[in-house]
C-alpha cells in the first residue's frame, strides 16, 4: 500500500467538508456543529419523491452523504487519543522523541521515564509547549509503576550508545539488562501495550524482551516491535540522493520514496530491497553503484558514530524514526487501515529464523499481518542467506541471556 495515497484522500476530504462548514468555530467544534446540522436537517426533510430530484441533484446528494459520513467516521476515528511512555526519555533520541510526541494529536497522556534525576524537568519543560497533551515525568524504578499503568504504547530508548569502533553488540552487556528490567516493567504494569524497542543491539534485545513478557505470561507477538525505521529512513534519503534528477522529472519529491528494508538491524543484517523501491525508476540500481550504496545504508549508523567522535550514536534521525513508528503503532490501534511499515518482529518469513524484519500491516491489537519479502533479485536472496547466521547468534544470545537471569 502507499500510505501516502490514504493520507491524501484523507487530505481531499477533509478540504471539502471545510467548504461546507462555518468558519467562526475551531476546526474540531465546526465539524461536530456541521455533522449535527446535517442530522437535523436530515430529520426533518421528507422523504425525497423520484418526480422532484434531477438525475444529478440526486447524484450530488449522495456524493454529499458520501463525503459526510467518511468525514463523521474520521472525526469519531481521530478522536481517540492513547497513552504513551518513553523509557530512557531523558537520553538523546528520548528527549528528541518525547518533543516530536508532545506534538501527536493522537496522544492524551506522554509518560517520560529514566533513571536520570533531570527527567521531571524534561517533562516540565515539555509541559509548557501548547498541544493538549499531558506530559509528567518519572525518574528511578520506585516511579516505573505509575509511569507504565495504562499505557497503550511503551517506546524503550533506554541503554548506552556506541562509540566508535564499537559494534551494537558491544552494547549487550549493559543493554540486555536494562531492557530485561523494563519489560518486566511493561509485563506487571501493561501488559496489554504494545512495545517499540530502539535499544541495541535490537537483533537481541526484541528476544529478551519478548522471553520476558513470556515468563510472565503476557507475551503476545503482535505487540512487540523491534524499531528498525531508521534503516528505511536513511535508505529513502539516500536514494533520493542519488535519482533526484529523474524523480523530480517524475514531480515526485523526497517523501514519495519507498525503499523496504528487511533482516536485522546490525551491519550485514540490514537488507535494503532498493528493486523493490517506489517509484520505479527508468535506470535501476546496479553493479557498484547498487554495492555502495547498499553499503552505505548498512553502515550509516557507523558514519553517525564516527561523525560524533565519542559523544554518542544517532539522536534526532532516529528520534524522528521512532516518532514515524511511534505514530503508525497509534494508527492502527485507531484502527486507520493499510497502516504498513518494516519492523524486527516475531516471525516466521525466515523458517529458521524466530524473529526477522520485514513490512508489518499495524493495527487494532499491533501486528496485524507479518507480510511476505516480495520478489527478490539474486543480490538480495544473497544477502538474506549471509544475513541468517548473524541473526541466528543475536537471537540465540538474547534468548539465552533472558532465561539465565
Ligand atoms: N534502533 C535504532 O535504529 C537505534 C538508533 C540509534 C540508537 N539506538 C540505541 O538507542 C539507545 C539510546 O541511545 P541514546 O543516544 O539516546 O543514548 P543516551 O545515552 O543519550 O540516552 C540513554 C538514556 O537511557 C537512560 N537509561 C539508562 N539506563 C536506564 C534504565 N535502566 N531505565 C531507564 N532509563 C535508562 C539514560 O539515563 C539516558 O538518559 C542506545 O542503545 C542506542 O544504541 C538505536
Amino acid at each position: 500500500m502507499d500510505p501516502s495515497s490514504s493520507s491524501r484522500a484523507r487530505r481531499r476530504v477533509h478540504s471539502l467538508s471545510e467548504q461546507l462548514i462555518p468558519s467562526s468555530m475551531t476546526s474540531s467544534a465546526r465539524r461536530r456543529q456541521h455533522f449535527q446540522d446535517v442530522r437535523a436537517r436530515e430529520s426533518q426533510m421528507p422523504p425525497p419523491s423520484s418526480s422532484s430530484l434531477t438525475t444529478s441533484s440526486e447524484a450530488r446528494i449522495s456524493t454529499t452523504h458520501a463525503i459526510i459520513e467518511r468525514n463523521d467516521a474520521l472525526f469519531w476515528k481521530n478522536k481517540e487519543k492513547f497513552t504513551v511512555a518513553v523509557l530512557g526519555a531523558a537520553g538523546g533520541i528520548g528527549q528528541t522523541l518525547s518533543l516530536l510526541l508532545k506534538q501527536s494529536p493522537r496522544i492524551k497522556a506522554l509518560r517520560l521515564y529514566d533513571i536520570a534525576p533531570i527527567t521531571p524537568g524534561v517533562a516540565v519543560d515539555l509541559s509548557h509547549i501548547n498541544t493538549e497533551s499531558e506530559v509528567t515525568g518519572y525518574a528511578g524504578p520506585d516511579q516505573l509503576r505509575d509511569a507504565l499503568v495504562g499505557c497503550d504504547l511503551v517506546i524503550i530508548p533506554a541503554g548506552i550508545p556506541r562509540k566508535p569502533g564499537m559494534t551494537r553488540d558491544d552494547l549487550f552487556k549493559i543493554n540486555a539488562g536494562i531492557v530485561r528490567d523494563l519489560t518486566v516493567g511493561v509485563a506487571k504494569y501493561c501488559p496489554n501495550a504494545i512495545l517499540n524497542i530502539i535499544s541495541n543491539p535490537v537483533n537481541s534485545t526484541v528476544p529478551i524482551a519478548v522471553e520476558v513478557l513470556k515468563k510472565y505470561n503476557a507475551f503476545d507477538p503482535r505487540k512487540v516491535l523491534g524499531v528498525t525505521k531508521l534503516d528505511v529512513v536513511r535508505a529513502e534519503t539516500f536514494v533520493y540522493g542519488l535519482r533526484k534528477d529523474e524523480l523530480q522529472r517524475l514531480r515526485k519529491s523526497i517523501s514519495d520514496v519507498t525503499v523496504p528494508v528487511i533482516g536485522g538491524h546490525a551491519g550485514e543484517t540490514i537488507i535494503p530491497l532498493l528493486s523493490q523501491m517506489t517509484p520505479k525508476l527508468s535506470k535501476p540500481f546496479e553493479g557498484s553503484e547498487l554495492q555502495n550504496l547498499t553499503t552505505r545504508i548498512q553502515n550509516a549508523g557507523t558514519e553517525v558514530v564516527d561523525a560524533k567522535a565519542g559523544a554518542g550514536s544517532a539522536t534526532l534521525s532516529m528520534a524522528l524514526a521512532a516518532e514515524n513508528m511511534a505514530t503508525s503503532c497509534l494508527k492502527g490501534l485507531a484502527g486507520e487501515s493499510n497502516v504498513i511499515e518494516c519492523a524486527y518482529v516475531s516471525s516466521n518469513v525466515i523458517p529458521e529464523l524466530p524473529f526477522f524484519a520485514s513490512k508489518v500491516k499495524l493495527g487494532v491489537n499491533g501486528v496485524e499481518k507479518v507480510l511476505g519479502l516480495g520478489a527478490m533479485t539474486l543480490f538480495e536472496e544473497q544477502m538474506v542467506k549471509n544475513a541468517i547466521p548473524e541473526l541466528r547468534a543475536s537471537i540465540e544470545k538474547g534468548v539465552a541471556f533472558a532465561q539465565s537471569s
